[in-house]
């Protein structure tokens, strides 16, 4: 794989301008582009997709160069739906045998914490088209212990072929696309001191609900994964953000029998379900030191990724008009295949 950074450059990972490979510029060429947010922040259609250039590029080469293993579980995402999440939950499914969610181990000081405690989720769980194959902040997959929990915000359709074809697992979250886009409208303006010309909060929701954003439509993204969990339930498993806020107990389960590390009985009469969800609760994470003043390997603050974990916020931001707009989208793109974003009474 050619190397993508450009020049070198004191800016953080995330602010550096990637070099494209002369195959992926030739590719980048012919495909239709648009901006979002503003007038540089160029994204491009592929696969049916929209993408920011370095993402576009990470993509490509993630489809090229990744190979999975049947052992791996992929968390995907579109971007603010809770990513951060469930990466702290599978996390914390995965190292309950080592690392009890609420003993000692949270210790930052202990000689060996829990790794939620010392690390962000998203350095503990890298993205692949982010991550990996573009700043290549992981530098080495192959020390990743087994299984490999990795994550990515790609579509079905351009998921490398090797994932589609081994026996790795799939757990998708998506969220209601009104808290989705209010929470990216809000993660967009924590960097606008360094956008010169930022698009309004209504030409940015224009975009969105015409699917014109990074990784949209986020209704061909949340359909492409929804189908494949009906088709393959063992392969794909599929997550609402409001379900594991209305119903954590029954989604955790479910998700640790998923990845294979299902609760035993002695586990789901003790506590440790609801010590994972406290260790993994906004409140918990957006408090620890790790949280509030580390950054990401690719030098974002962590506390980026931590605002109000709200279901319904979208409401308080988004006008009479633009709810009744996206209601409607809602409804014929996802409603009527069967997704919804309802909150369980249980
Ligand atoms: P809000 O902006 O609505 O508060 P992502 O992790 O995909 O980037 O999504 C970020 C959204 O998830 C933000 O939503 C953030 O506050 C929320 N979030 C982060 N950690 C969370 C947690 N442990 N529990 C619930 N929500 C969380």
């Amino acid at each position: 794989m050619a190397a993508e950074n450009s020049e070198p450059s004191n800016a953080p990972k995330y602010l550096q301008k990637v070099e494209l490979t002369q195959e992926n510029k030739d590719l980048i060429a012919t495909l239709p582009c648009d901006a979002f947010c503003e007038p540089s922040y160029t994204i491009h259609q592929y696969d049916g997709f929209w993408y920011a250039t370095k993402n576009l590029q990470g993509i490509l080469n993630s489809k090229k160069h990744f190979k999975a293993h049947d052992s791996d579980i992929l968390l995907v995402t579109l971007p603010k739906s809770g990513t951060t999440w469930l990466k702290a939950l599978a996390c914390a499914i995965l190292n309950r045998k080592i690392h009890y969610p609420t003993n000692s181990d949270l210790d930052e000081n202990q000689s060996h914490p829990h790794p939620l405690v010392t690390a962000n989720p998203h350095d503990i769980v890298p993205f692949l088209e982010i991550d990996l194959y573009i700043h290549k902040n992981i530098p080495d997959l192959s020390s990743f212990p087994s299984p490999r929990l990795l994550a990515s915000h790609m579509p079905y359709i351009s998921l490398p072929e090797s994932v589609k074809l081994s026996k790795c697992k799939i757990v998708y979250l998506c969220r209601n696309p009104k808290d989705m886009f209010t929470s990216l409208w809000h993660f967009i303006e924590k960097f606008a001191p360094q956008v010169e010309e930022p698009r309004s909060f209504e030409e940015s929701f224009e975009s969105f609900c015409e699917g014109r954003n990074p990784y949209g439509p986020f209704w061909d993204h949340i359909l492409g994964y929804y189908k494949q969990s009906l088709e393959r339930p063992n392969k794909v498993m599929f997550l609402t953000y409001e379900d594991l806020k209305s119903e954590p107990a029954r989604v955790l389960k479910d998700l640790a029998e998923f990845m294979g590390h299902g609760f035993t009985e002695e586990e789901e009469n003790g506590n440790v379900i609801n010590d994972i969800m406290k260790l993994c609760s906004f409140e918990n994470l957006s408090s620890m030191k790790v949280n509030k003043t580390g950054k990401l390997l690719s030098g974002v603050d962590n506390n980026v990724f931590f605002r109000r974990g709200d279901v319904g916020d979208g409401e308080n931001f988004l006008t009479s008009d633009m709810i009744e707009k996206l209601n409607v989208i809602i409804q014929e793109k996802l409603g009527k295949h069967g997704v919804n974003f309802h909150i369980h009474n249980s």
